[in-house]
């Protein structure tokens, strides 16, 4: 049964060749759990990539993208629509902190992102970044990511951030709430281990094919 969750978020890194290099070297570190549900976002332009790359080699590892158009397919030039990618994933992530900082994205724009990406059947993992941050209705997993943990090398402490999921969980009966910002295989122990986190948003330490390799294990 899954208890955990582990995401991997590539933002904007890595080429398709990048990401089939990455792939044919993580396939044979990795080592799959009945436990874990590891899922990979790439951006865009390797999504293909990862998603035939998992099929072929019949991979427990689910794809998904970071981000997801609030518009239905039609005139929305550089648009991907949830209907277009949901034959290629599973999961998107929506209200990053980044796509807030520097696409302005408001609440009310991640509220229609979660409605397409929903009526599409694609499971959302959406960003907080802190324990009032608003959660569109019908979300399942919310990941708390304090900014200023992302990719600085200080992450929240593990009581912390397990004190903001019991918060985010006692709002949301049966949601997951995952831990993300500067997790790595050192210290992905201390946040799973916590009664209220379910798993982990991981971004630098995910573009490793060893690292997030070891992040699996140790979690
Ligand atoms: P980080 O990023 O692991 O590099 O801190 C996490 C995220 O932004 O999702």
């Amino acid at each position: 049964m899954v208890n955990l969750f582990i995401v991997a978020n590539w933002k904007s890194n890595k080429t398709i060749e990048d990401t089939n290099n990455f792939l044919n070297e993580f396939k044979d570190l990795y080592i799959a759990r009945d436990d874990v549900q590891v899922v990979i976002c790439p951006p865009y332009l390797s999504v293909s990539t990862l998603s035939n790359f998992i099929a072929t080699n019949n991979l427990k590892i689910d794809s998904g993208v970071q981000d997801i158009s609030p518009f239905d397919d039609g005139a929305f030039t550089g648009e991907v629509s949830a209907s277009q990618i949901k034959e290629l994933v599973k999961f998107t992530i929506i209200g990053h902190s980044e796509r807030r900082k520097y696409f302005g994205e408001t609440d009310e724009l991640l509220s229609k992102k979660c409605e397409k990406a929903q009526s599409a059947g694609i499971e959302i993992i959406f960003c907080v970044q802190n324990e009032d941050t608003p959660i569109p209705q019908g979300v399942k997993i919310v990941a708390y990511e304090p900014v200023e943990a992302i990719g600085t090398g200080h992450p929240d402490t593990p009581e912390n951030a397990d004190r903001v999921a019991a918060v985010i969980r006692a709002k949301h009966e049966g949601g997951i709430v995952l831990y993300g910002g500067s997790v790595t295989a050192e210290n992905v122990n201390q946040f799973t281990s916590c009664v209220n986190i379910g798993g982990v948003l991981v971004g630098g330490a995910s573009l490793n094919p060893s690292g997030f390799s070891s992040i699996i294990k140790n979690a």
